[in-house]
């Protein structure tokens, strides 16, 4: 059996995920501070968990529930989803507590997951970690420094673990694509004065080029199940094969 963990499903990307793998018939456990309403398969298991505070996702992991999710897994995957934009804001004026939160949520608590997940599916024939990155990882955007930081390293957490050879065990950090969530507006919410490319994004939406979460869910879930799976450490979705 295939099951699935997801975190930040219940918004945006994620819950495009969660719903693409639901209707599969693979059971997902999803972390959020939010329930998911309008997900009501019963193969859905939710957990209220704010990632960005810490000793929160240690708690959690301490317990049983991730060991009880995938004890009957024969593949089990890890989407690190959930994610944070902001601070917003050129260098020298972020709000402090604003970085801290974006790392902690971004790159401390995938990076907890990735840990506990490889120890805890150790019996599974199969297990596969996605993290979500952003083309801010790889090219500079002035006003998401920090978001692009947490990102960039996410991708080489995946470059260092695929270089570990672990039995049974791929992983990939993959840019989405500019996909119309929630996220989308707020970086259309921005000030452009603290955002400089806030006109191109905002061209985007208004010529119809942003990626439906649906889609960009699609594909990665097809990419994800795929054969080929690992093979790209880095990229971004749009560029990849299906399978
Ligand atoms: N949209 C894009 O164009 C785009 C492009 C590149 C990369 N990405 C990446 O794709 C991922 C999904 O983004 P999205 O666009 O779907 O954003 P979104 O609609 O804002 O959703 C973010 C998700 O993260 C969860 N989350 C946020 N803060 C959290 C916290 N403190 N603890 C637990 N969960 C938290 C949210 O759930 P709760 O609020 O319920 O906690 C929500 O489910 C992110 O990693 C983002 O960086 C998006």
């Amino acid at each position: 059996m295939i099951k699935a963990i997801i975190t930040g499903h219940s918004s945006g990307l994620g819950a495009a995920l969660a719903q693409t793998l639901l209707a599969r018939g693979i059971p997902v456990l999803g972390l959020s501070r939010r329930a998911n309403t309008d997900l009501s398969a019963s193969r859905l298991t939710q957990h209220a968990i704010d990632l960005s505070a810490a000793g929160a996702l240690e708690s959690w992991l301490a317990g049983p529930c991730l060991a009880d999710f995938v004890k009957d897994a024969d593949t089990a995957l890890l989407i690190n989803n959930a994610g944070q934009l902001q601070p917003v804001a050129p260098c020298g004026v972020q709000a402090l507590a604003c970085i801290a939160t974006a790392i902690q949520l971004n790159l401390t608590a995938p990076l907890l997951l990735a840990n506990a997940f490889v120890a805890r599916t150790a019996g599974c024939r199969e297990r596969r970690i996605v993290h979500i990155s952003s083309g801010a990882a790889r090219n500079p955007y002035a006003g998401w420094s920090v978001y692009g930081a947490t990102k960039a390293g996410l991708d080489q957490h995946a470059r260092a673990v695929a270089q570990e050879r672990i039995p049974g065990l791929r992983i990939a950090s993959l840019a989405p694509g500019v996909v119309d969530t929630p996220m989308q507006g707020e970086v259309r919410a921005s000030d452009p004065a603290d955002f400089p490319q806030h006109a191109r994004f905002a061209a985007l939406k208004q010529d119809g080029q942003l990626t439906p979460p649906a889609e960009a869910a699609r594909r990665l879930v097809e990419h994800l199940l795929g054969e080929r799976f690992g093979e790209w450490v880095d990229g971004d979705l749009r560029s990849l094969p299906a399978a």
